[in-house]
């Protein structure tokens, strides 16, 4: 596995990246401008976030990934890396016969509506069973999040389930539907 900060994606409008613990001002913008936005599918924080937690949280990020724990990166567009657009987690990998992981995402509100969590979201999903070989992505949203669900869909995603007071969000259980994405290649775990 390459070091995190040699981790590039990149899309034709946006380029996702492992940050360094310098963007944490950004970091820290994209959170406070989007507060409310993420509020409903965040968890209640103990206490609003500072440069000192973006740090820690960019340079636990690292961490995981180079432990291979999971994969939570930043996305920017082409042309302008001084603002956050949005973040992407892989999270919870497990190996063994499962290969899976679940997928979070977030985008800037000011951004919305031009498709650019899906641009990102493919090439995250390409990097997902091509690179970590993995199998199953599970991506699960509250059902009054119609744009999730049109994202998770346009993306192939499939709803396998609906679970009761599935996650704490905001301080509320909310129940939440359960989507996936297999790996189409049959093959894509030979030589492991
Ligand atoms: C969920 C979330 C990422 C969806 O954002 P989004 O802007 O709707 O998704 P995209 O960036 O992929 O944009 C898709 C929209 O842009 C439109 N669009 C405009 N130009 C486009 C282009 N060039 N290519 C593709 N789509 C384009 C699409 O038609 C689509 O609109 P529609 O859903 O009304 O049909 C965003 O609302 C968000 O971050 N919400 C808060 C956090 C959250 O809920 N996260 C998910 C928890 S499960």
């Amino acid at each position: 596995m390459s070091p995190a900060h040699d981790f590039v994606l990149t899309t034709a409008r946006t380029v996702l990246r492992i940050p360094e613990a310098t963007v944490a001002p950004a970091w820290l913008d994209y959170l406070q401008r989007n507060a409310e936005h993420f509020a409903s599918c965040s968890p209640r924080a103990a206490s609003a976030p500072t440069l000192a937690s973006c740090e820690a949280s960019l340079r636990a990020a690292r961490d995981d990934y180079e432990a291979g724990r999971g994969l939570r990166i930043v996305g920017f567009l082409r042309d302008d890396e001084s603002h956050v657009l949005a973040d992407i987690g892989l999270s919870n990998i497990v190996r063994g016969p499962f290969q899976a992981c679940h997928l979070g995402y977030r985008l800037d509100r000011a951004h919305e509506g031009r498709g650019y969590m899906r641009e990102m979201l493919r090439a995250v999903v390409a990097h997902a069973f091509e690179s970590l070989r993995l199998h199953r992505i599970m991506a699960n949203y509250v059902p009054t999040n119609e744009r999730s669900g049109r994202v998770l869909r346009s993306l192939g995603f499939q709803v396998e389930g609906y679970a009761r007071d599935y996650l704490k969000l905001d301080g509320v259980w909310k129940d939440h539907l359960l989507t996936s994405l297999v790996n189409p290649d049959p093959h894509f775990d030979e030589g492991r």
